[in-house]
């Protein structure tokens, strides 16, 4: 049928017509917010470049956990900052480190019954030259490095178990090693935590979007860049590769990242794999939003909404987004 006996602005003539015919929704379960917890107490500092993002200590961070819960959002995605950092980062899987205490304490808390905890599972806090894994030098100059995959591994699986030991409902490796899903899994079974389902950030870009959660974790890489081990962004075959592998060594969730300059990678993702898959609307997507807000060149909460709502009809289920919070409050 066609024009005039089609007329597809009849469909869009008042909001509630609008209303009925969505096809793509957004609600507040659905999203996640992201907490960096640090050590002291009474401590908010703000993320220069992310307005409204902060370095939370764990009481503040615990009170950062009610709001959101009371907001209906869907989860946390922690992060830890630790007070030291060492070439082996240590501080990722010490049962008394920053994240784990962090995780005692949300749990204990009320926000802990309507919140999923989800723990990033990565040394790049921890380790004091700010790469993922183990870095060996094979020579003086600055780029005779390696990260090791295999010695990694046994690292990343530490960490897993004692974040999920200490509360975290969900373990969400970011650091790209190969097979880490595989021994993250293993190690998760031997010590009895079974159900701790896995979120795997299968397909990560190497991407400039990061530079300001760098800023707010501390974990820009002293040296080189995260190239040997993050995705390249040209590569979509390669992306559902990894997706296959990682589901493969029993990833139970995949997340994509970044977001808005991914979204195709999103869609082929949601077309050819069913499982639950969230998408992470990174610092630097964040970041660049409030740049333009910051200067009145967009509406804020249009833009806002249109870009979460962009990244739920690419395909996600959910949305890891430093706007979880404001996102709640438009749509309540
Ligand atoms: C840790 C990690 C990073 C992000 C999430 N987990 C940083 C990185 O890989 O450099 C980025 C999140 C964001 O930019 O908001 N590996």
């Amino acid at each position: 049928m066609n024009f005039p006996a089609t007329r597809l602005r009849r469909l869009r003539a008042t909001p509630a017509l609008r209303s009925l015919v969505r096809e793509t929704h957004l609600h507040p379960g659905a999203l996640v917010y992201p907490l960096f917890l640090c050590e002291g107490e009474g401590i908010r500092r703000e993320v220069s470049s992310m307005p409204g993002v902060f370095n939370l200590s764990i009481d503040e961070a615990v009170k950062e956990a009610e709001a959101c819960a009371a907001l209906g959002l869907g989860g946390l995605l922690l992060f830890g900052l630790p007070d030291k950092k060492d070439e082996q980062g240590l501080g990722a899987y010490d049962s008394n480190g920053i994240t784990q205490r962090g995780l005692r304490a949300l749990k204990a808390s009320s926000a802990a019954q309507s919140l999923v905890l989800i723990a990033d599972v990565c040394l790049c806090e921890y380790t004091s030259h700010g790469h993922c894994g183990i870095v060996t030098r094979s020579g003086a100059n600055s780029a005779d490095y390696a990260i090791e995959n295999d010695a990694s591994l046994a690292l990343l699986a530490k960490t897993a178990t004692s974040l999920a030991e200490a509360g975290a409902d969900i373990v969400a490796p970011s650091d790209m090693m190969d097979g880490r899903v595989a021994a993250i899994r293993s190690a998760l079974d031997a010590v009895g935590k079974t159900n701790t389902p896995i979120l795997s950030y299968a397909s990560k870009f190497a991407s400039a979007f990061y530079g300001p959660f760098r800023e707010a974790a501390g974990s820009a890489p002293q040296f080189g860049d995260r190239r040997t081990y993050q995705m390249d962004g040209a590569n979509r075959r390669e992306a559902m590769r990894e997706i296959a592998q990682d589901l493969a060594e029993g990833a139970d969730m995949l997340l994509m990242k970044p977001a808005l300059p991914y979204l195709d990678i999103i869609r082929e993702a949601r077309d050819r794999f069913d499982v639950p898959l969230g998408a992470y609307q990174v610092s630097g997507e964040y970041a660049m939003l409030h740049a333009a807000f910051q200067r009145g060149w967009l509406d804020p909460e249009r833009a806002m909404l249109e870009s979460l709502l962009s990244i739920r009809r690419a395909g996600a289920d959910f949305i890891i987004t430093y706007f979880a919070k404001e996102a709640a409050h438009s749509l309540a």
